[in-house]
């Protein structure tokens, strides 16, 4: 199997509802879980996400979707059960969903480039990385590390048990592991100890989202 990252920027105009007919390709347990969000757009970026991932699962696994179970490890981070060789991980944030399945643990992680936060840099990152984002003075750096830092603890599994000062990704081993790519306005990046063996980056129109799901419905 080829490593990708697939990158979806949601569509605004495009409904929550729009998507209702596919509801039930969830466990009921997920549905409810993402019925619970309060707006509609984090239900839409969940409920896309977890779509997409079956669709991509059934499409490159010869799965059926119902075939499919996931399971989380002690820190939440979900796989898929039975097939400890296919690999994946899970980023959302405000419009825009990034999914990354490899046949190596993976750990991936978008934000979309806003105004730096040096309060947060001071609270969580390493002094190299305080440094780095200092000296470098654009707000696409900060997100640079975040973006790598979250990418490496979700790799990890451990997600936030492990100390985010605790690790520097400006140099290293961890730094090695690393890729970034910087897509209409937003920043993922992707961790992986092997090298990464596959498409770099798939961009897809929420558009194309439903003509996925048709197939596995
Ligand atoms: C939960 C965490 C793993 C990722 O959270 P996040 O960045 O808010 O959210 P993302 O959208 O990138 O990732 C969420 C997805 O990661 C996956 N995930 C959950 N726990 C995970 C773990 N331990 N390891 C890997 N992936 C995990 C799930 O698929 C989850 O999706 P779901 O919520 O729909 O089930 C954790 O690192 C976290 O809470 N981070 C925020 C910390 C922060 O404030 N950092 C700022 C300074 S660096």
């Amino acid at each position: 199997m080829q490593d990708k990252i697939y990158f979806i920027e949601l569509n605004e105009d495009k409904k929550y509802e729009d998507y209702k007919q596919y509801h039930s390709l969830l466990p009921l347990e997920k549905q409810q879980k993402i019925h619970k969000f309060r707006y509609d757009i984090d239900k839409k970026l969940s409920l896309i996400a977890d779509l997409f991932i079956r669709f991509l699962i059934c499409q490159n696994l010869k799965l059926n979707n119902k075939e499919i179970t996931f399971e989380k490890n002690p820190f939440g981070k979900p796989y898929l059960l039975g097939n400890p060789e296919f690999h994946f991980n899970i980023s959302h944030t405000r419009n825009a969903i990034a999914i990354g399945i490899s046949g190596n643990p993976i750990g991936v992680d978008i934000e979309k480039i806003k105004c730096a936060d040096l309060k947060i840099a001071k609270r969580f990152f390493s002094s190299n990385e305080l440094e780095y984002i200092l000296t470098n003075k654009e707000d696409s750096f900060f997100y640079e590390i975040w973006t790598k830092k979250e990418a490496y603890i979700k790799w990890d599994g451990r997600g936030l048990s492990i100390p985010l000062d605790s690790f520097d990704v400006t140099g290293g081993p961890i730094d090695k592991m690393l890729r970034m790519v910087t897509i209409h306005g937003y920043i993922i990046s992707v961790c992986s100890r092997q090298d990464f063996n596959g498409a770099w980056c798939m961009e897809l129109a929420e558009d194309s989202v439903p003509v996925c799901l048709q197939k596995i419905l």
